[in-house]
Parts: C-alpha cells; structure tokens; sequence
C-alpha cells in the first residue's frame, strides 16, 4: 500500500511532490515523508511526520527546503508502528541513498539479520528500510548502477514497487517494479514517477505504465526501462484522456455527507451512460466527471467493450463475481440480480480467499472483477490468476486508469465520480445501480426479457435512485435531532438481513464499524437462533432490513419477534405496508416500496446517513477512519 511520488526535472520539487501526495492520501494517512538533494551541501534534506489524522499537511506546513530532485511518501503501516522512525523515506547508514517503498519483502526478518551481520544500523523496525541497505551494498559492490539493481533485485521477495534517490547520481530516479504499480509521468524537461497517475495529473497526461517485473532509470529528458536480467524493454508513452480536478467539500461538512448526497445524481448518469454502451437509446446523458470517466469509444456494443461475443454472452453458463470490502457486498447483492434475471448460476468470491482456493476454468463462464479503486491488491491478483487460465474477465471500476481495467479482457466504467471518504458510499450504489443494469442488458441479449422490460429496468433503476435520496430528507430532522444523539451510546450492535438484504446488512455493519469504531455484528436473520440470540438483550440494537417478498417478509418477522420477546431493542428498515414489523420497532425507517430486486439500493441513502450522523455525533474522523486506506495495495 502506501503512496509515492517522485520528481526529477529543471523545477523546484517540493510543492509538485507534495501537492501529488496529498492526492494520494487515500492510499493511507499513517505517517508522511519528503525528502531532496541539496545538491550544494551533496546531502538530502528530509523531514516525516507521522500519527494524527492529516501528516500530510502537517508535513508540507513545515517543509521549507527545496530541491530539483525529491520524492514523497504516504504510508499505511503494515511492519512496524506508526511513528516517525518508521516513516519513509528510509535510507543507508551514510545518508547517501534513499528510498521509498509501496508493499511488502517477504522474508524480511532473514534479511534484517544479514543486514545487521554485516553492521549496518538499522533504524526502524520496517521491511523498506533493508531495501536501502541491501542496495547500498549492491552499489558499492557493482562499478554499474544497472549490474547493481538486478543484483539487489534477485535478493527480493515479495511485492514492491521502490523508488532510490542517491546523493551521487542526483539526477536520476531508480524505479523498481514487481507486482505493484507504478506510473513513469513524461513532462516538460521533467519526469514524474508515483503509485498513481492523479499525483501529477496537473502537470502532464503522458505516461508510461511499467511493466510488470521491470526496473527504470528516470531521468528528466529520458527513461530506460529493463528487465530484470537487465536487457531493454521498449516502452510508449500513453496519453491518457484524463486531467486532476481538485476535488471540494463545497457547502457539507464531510466528504461522506457529500458523497451520500451525491448517489442519485450518480446513479442517473450511470443508466445514462450504459444505455449509450448498450446502444439503446440515441439520448445524450451527461457522462461522469472527466477525471474518472472511461475513454470509450461509443460505436463499440456493449459485449465488444467488456471483450465479449454475442455468442458467448447468449452461451453463458457461469458467472462470477470477485471482490473486496464494499464491493463484495455489492457483489453479493447481485449475486441476486444474476440468478434471478439471468437464471444463471452465479458464485461470489472475496478475492483474498479466492486466490488460495482450487481454481477450476470452467467452459462458458465469466469473471466480473468488481472494485472502486481497481488497485486492490487482491483483486488484482485474482484477476491475473484468472487471466492466466484464459477465462473471460470483465472489471467494473471506477478509475479508468487503473491497474485492473489495464488487466482485464473488458471494462464497464463505474459513473461515480471521484470518491474521496474512505468509507464507500455513492460507489456502492453505483456498482449496484451498473451490475443490476449489466443483469438486464445479458437477459434481454438472452430473450430472457423484452426491450419494454429493459426500459422498464433502467426505469426502476431512477425510481430506486429517488427513493434513496427523499427517505433521507424524510428522516433528516429526525436522525439529527434524536435518533442520532439517541443510538451514538450503545456500544454494539447487532445487523440481521435475509436473502438479498443479508448482504446489504453486512454492508451497514461494515459501515458502522468503520466510521464510529462501534462493534457490530451482522448475521443471516435465519442464523440467529443458532447462537447469535444469546447477545440478545437491551443495551444490543438489533437492525433489520425487509425485503420485498412476502414470504421472506414473515420469516423476517419471525426474526424480529424472537429479538422483541427477549426484550430485545429493535430497529427495523422495512418498506411501507409492512406494518405488523414497522409497528414492534423501538425505531422504524419506513421507505416506499420499489422493484423488489433494488430494495437494498433504495435503503441504501437512509442507511449510510444514519451510521454518518450518529459518527459526527461521537466526533470521530469520519472521511479518514484510524487505520483504513481507500486503496488497499498490499495483500
Ligand atoms: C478498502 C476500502 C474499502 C473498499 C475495499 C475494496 O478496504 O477501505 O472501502 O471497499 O478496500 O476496495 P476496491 O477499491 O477494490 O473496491
């Protein structure tokens, strides 16, 4: 995980690399780096900054020094603890060499003793830090810094994507990559190297994507690239269609506020922008923030751009969907769309359980890969593994950029527009609002439904997308001034869901948990009498969400009536109508009813703002959880 940024040009680095690291915050905020040349004295000037919610605006306030040659680093902590020792850049005994480090040296406790055996002094208790060693002893043993780089290479294991800065050669950044991505930027008379292309979007759009299993010199004028034999590797340089736009809170007070209040605009323009793919309807919809949004061809079907023949999409017999976090639980919920408007056998795989499982390729299937960063390093290796069996692969992301859309056989853009609050909130409607449209588009192409269905679909899709944002100004006044204050003092909670609003409570208790640092629990409502009911008592909120079925409904308020008949306190979102639950609840979110198959999507505003407003009530950190990362890089 983590975020780098590096520059080597004719300008001064420190606002260039510091303003592109505060963009890559999402990728982890434990502790923040900085460091130059200063080239008159021939030392680096450097200076970290760790713990707290913002290192990295405490760093930039109290850099003053400057460089033509500096990198950035954001760190997620995974070896060792937060604080400053451990923060990045780490360097060699001298002073000389720097690096910074985005992943994971397996086998680093062996490492470390050879290190140590042969005197170096090892200042923090990280993996990266034994990178600048072991290459400092590569570069005082090889007359070249080439021979030195695969040297330090083949004593690597792991996953890693290093950039060295060296006193000697100040000019020259050395990017390493293997397994975990990096982006070369090509500027005017400068170059720019960083985890993500948005660090130094701002200054230019040309960039190379390195290869996987490669190292490269960085220069301002030039970029070799070689393999880790060290023979060349040819590279071209990308344009991407894509600028930074700085993103604001405008008139919210948090990114998460915004970002709900965002999903109804963002679901419009996701139905907007797949009934242009699936080449249905000649309307124009305005189509995304250009940050994010796909460069798409629009002549292509539908089944070109996920890399599909209309044959294999009509012979499908499998589909499969792989993810993480949030998105598995979107995954999940349209496990439900699958098999019930496709009729067809659908499985959902948490991608850091799937990669260590059999893997049996299976003849006519699918594998969608779903994830907002498309950088989780997870999915990404599920979806190489995937790949490697020559199985279909589909990614639905929201960063066209991304590590996965480069991977993957096809590719549905997300319409979300930038998400900035770590805990996911309009990407998670969104990945609905597309998987329930993608679920329509496959029956219709099957004969499963007609065009007037279709229509009817995505018709549903805007009703869902109105109800989830009118339930939250109907309970607005309400949360804030009651139930918010009222909920923020129980210390656990209990979610229970059945059917497809099992999934859907598992995301809640995600929420929960994430933001407010309150325990919950989320259990399949059925499950409930097979151990969890012994929770059960008054100082235990027990939330259930309804369905849209009616014999789900009953076996639903079977659930509730064994939580109130234990003098259970119960909070119940159910639909209108369902009033023998609506009436048993200590509290009651009642929402319109919608097409059954998007009720969770319909819940889904009034749920977030619930779990938003009883966090800001507790005055937790809520758009930077402690711990979290947007992105999660490493495995
Ligand atoms: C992290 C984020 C979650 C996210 C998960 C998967 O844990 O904090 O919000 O759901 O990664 O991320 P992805 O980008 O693949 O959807």
């Amino acid at each position: 995980m983590c975020g780098i940024v590096a520059y080597t040009g004719k300008s001064l680095c420190r606002n260039l690399v510091l303003g592109g690291l505060a963009r890559l915050e999402y990728r982890g905020y434990d502790s923040a780096g900085f460091v130059c040349i200063d080239q008159k004295h021939g030392q680096f000037s450097f200076d970290k900054e760790a713990g707290g919610s913002s290192p990295i605006e405490r760093l930039t306030d109290k850099i003053h020094f400057d460089g033509t040659a500096g990198m950035a680093h954001t760190r997620w902590a995974t070896h060792g603890m937060v604080d400053i020792k451990n923060a990045h850049p780490h360097f060699n005994c001298n002073k000389t060499i720097a690096v910074v480090h985005n992943g994971i040296i397996e086998g680093h406790e062996a490492l470390r003793e050879q290190i140590l055996a042969r005197g170096h002094q090892v200042v923090s208790t990280t993996d990266s830090e034994l990178a600048a060693h072991l290459f400092n002893d590569e570069v005082e043993q090889h007359k070249d810094l080439k021979s030195a780089v695969i040297a330090f290479v083949s004593q690597i294991r792991g996953a890693f994507a290093f950039v060295f800065l060296l006193v000697e050669h100040p000019g020259t950044l050395i990017v390493i990559r293997h397994r975990s991505s990096i982006v070369i930027g090509i500027g005017n008379d400068e170059a720019f190297v960083a985890s993500d292309f948005i660090a130094f979007a701002d200054r230019t759009n040309r960039v190379v994507f390195m290869p996987d299993d490669t190292f490269a010199f960085v220069h301002h004028d030039t970029v070799e690239i070689y393999d880790f034999l060290g023979r060349p590797i040819p590279y071209s340089i990308q344009t991407l269609d894509q600028s930074y736009v700085e993103i604001d809170k405008g008139v919210f007070e948090h990114f998460m506020l915004k970002e709900i209040y965002e999903q109804k605009r963002a679901i419009n323009r996701t139905i907007g922008f797949c009934k242009m793919l699936g080449n249905q309807s000649s309307e124009v919809f305005p189509h995304g923030n250009d940050q994010w949004a796909a460069p798409l061809d629009f002549n292509d079907s539908i089944w070109r751009q996920l890399g599909l023949s209309v044959e294999q999409v009509v012979g499908l017999r499998h589909i499969n969907l792989v993810s993480a976090g949030t998105s598995w639980h979107a995954a999940s919920i349209a496990q439900f769309f699958f098999e019930m408007i496709c009729k067809i056998p659908t499985r959902v795989f948490l991608a850091s359980e799937f990669r260590y499982m059999p893997f049996f390729p299976e003849q006519d299937s699918v594998y969608i890969v779903v994830s907002q960063s498309g950088e989780t390093a997870d999915t990404l290796e599920a979806l190489r593994l995937i790949n490697s069996h020559n199985v279909p692969t589909i990614a639905i992301t929201n960063v066209a950029s991304s590590s996965i859309v480069r991977e993957a056989g096809g590719f549905l853009p997300m319409q979300a527009g930038p998400e900035i609050s770590v805990a996911s909130t309009k990407v998670f409607s969104t990945q609905l609002a597309t998987l329930y449209w993608l679920a329509n588009r496959i029956a219709l192409e099957r004969g499963l439904i007609t065009t007037e269905e279709m229509y009817n679909a995505e018709e549903q899709l805007c009703v869902a997308a109105e109800v989830l944002e009118s339930t939250i100004e109907m309970y607005k006044f309400r949360i804030i001034q009651d139930l918010a204050p009222k909920y923020m003092h129980y210390s656990h909670f209990i979610f229970l869901g059945r059917h497809i609003s099992y999934p859907f409570a598992l995301e809640a208790s995600l929420k929960l948990k994430e933001i407010s640092y309150i325990f919950a629990q989320c259990y399949p409502a059925g499950e409930l009498k097979h151990g969890p009911i012994a929770l059960i008592d008054e100082h235990t909120p027990v939330v259930i969400f309804s369905v849209l079925d009616d014999l789900l409904y009953r076996k639903l308020l079977s659930n509730a009536y064994e939580v109130k008949a234990r003098n259970g306190h119960l909070v119940v979102f159910a639909f209108e109508g369902q009033d023998e639950l609506i009436s048993m609840a200590d509290t009651a979110f009642v929402i319109p009813p919608v097409t059954p198959l998007l009720g969770p999507l319909a819940m889904t505003g009034l749920m977030q703002f619930f779990i938003y407003h009883i966090t800001r009530q507790l005055g937790m950190p809520i758009d930077k959880p402690r711990n979290l990362a947007k992105s999660v890089t490493v495995e």
